[in-house]
C-alpha cells in the first residue's frame, strides 16, 4: 500500500496496461497491437506523407475499439483518489483512450494526443473532438484551409505534448507512481529516473517494466487487482 500524508504530491503515469481490462489492446507483449502493425507504416509523419488512408485505417479501426470499451476499476480508483486529492494529484496517461475522462477524472494530460480529437496537417486550428470513423476508400478528409485532417496524435518522430507541465508536476512530486507501461518508450519511461532519490517511486503490472531498477518497488499485479486498494490517504 502507498501511504499518502498532508505534504504529499502524487504524479501518476499510466500507460495501455491500465485499459487492457477494458478489452482495449497493449502494444507490445502478446496480442499487442505493434504485433500486427509496423509502427513506421501507420504511426510516423512518414506514414502521414506516404499512406494517409493506411493511417486512417488503422487509427478508426482504434477508434471503434475504444469507442465501446468502459473505464475499469483502476480508472475508477485514479478518479476516486483524484476527487480526494484534487490538485495534490497530477494524472499523466500515455494512453490515447478517453476511460480516465469516463471514469471522472477531470484533469488528464494525455502526452500522446487523444484518440477523439483530430487536426490540421498543415495550419494551427487547435485539435478538435471527432469520432469518425475514415476508412479506406474514403477520401483523406480536408480542412478549410486546404490542409488535410489528421489523427491528434503524437506519433514516432514527434515531440509529446504538455512537457513543461509535465516536468513542472514531476520536479513537485514526493510520489510517483507507474501503472500498466513497459517503460520502454522515452520520454515517459525516463520519468522515474528524475524523480528518484526525491519522490517514493513505484511500478504496477503484471511484469516488471524494462526500467524495474529505477523503481523503489515494483507491485505485481493487474491494474484491477491492485489499484483498488493501492492508495491509504490521510488528508
Ligand atoms: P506497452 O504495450 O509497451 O506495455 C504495456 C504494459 O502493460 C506492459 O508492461 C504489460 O506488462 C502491462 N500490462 C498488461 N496488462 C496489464 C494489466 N491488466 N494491468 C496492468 N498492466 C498490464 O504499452 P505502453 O507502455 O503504454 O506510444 O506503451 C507506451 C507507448 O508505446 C504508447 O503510448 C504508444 C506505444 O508505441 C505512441 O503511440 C506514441
Amino acid at each position: 500500500m502507498i501511504h499518502i500524508g498532508p505534504q504529499d504530491f502524487v504524479f501518476i503515469l499510466t500507460g495501455s496496461g491500465v485499459s487492457a481490462e477494458s478489452g482495449i489492446p497493449t502494444f507490445r507483449g502478446a496480442g499487442g497491437l505493434w504485433r500486427n502493425y509496423r509502427i513506421e507504416e501507420v504511426a510516423s509523419p512518414h506514414a502521414w506523407a506516404r499512406d494517409p488512408r493506411l493511417v486512417w485505417d488503422f487509427y478508426s479501426m482504434r477508434r471503434s475499439v475504444a469507442a465501446s470499451a468502459k473505464p475499469n476499476r483502476a480508472h475508477l480508483a485514479l478518479a476516486d483518489l483524484e476527487g480526494r486529492l484534487a490538485d495534490r494529484l497530477f494524472l499523466c496517461t500515455q494512453n490515447v483512450d478517453n476511460l480516465h475522462e469516463q471514469a471522472g477524472s477531470r484533469h488528464v494530460v494525455h502526452m500522446h494526443g487523444e484518440l477523439f480529437k483530430s487536426r490540421c496537417d498543415s495550419c494551427q486550428r487547435p485539435p478538435f473532438a471527432d469520432d469518425s470513423g475514415y476508412e479506406a476508400p474514403v477520401q483523406i478528409p480536408r480542412c478549410e484551409c486546404g490542409g488535410r485532417i489528421r489523427p491528434h496524435m503524437c506519433w514516432f518522430g514527434e515531440v509529446p505534448y504538455d512537457l513543461d507541465r509535465i516536468f513542472a508536476e514531476l520536479n513537485r512530486c514526493t510520489v510517483f507512481a507507474a501503472v500498466g507501461t513497459s517503460g520502454v518508450v522515452e520520454p515517459a519511461a525516463s520519468f522515474v529516473a528524475h524523480v528518484r532519490g526525491r519522490a517514493r517511486t513505484y511500478s504496477v503490472g503484471p511484469e516488471k517494466p524494462a526500467n524495474a531498477l529505477s523503481f523503489d518497488e515494483c507491485i505485481q499485479g493487474t491494474a484491477v487487482e491492485v489499484l483498488p486498494n493501492l492508495f491509504s490517504v490521510a488528508i
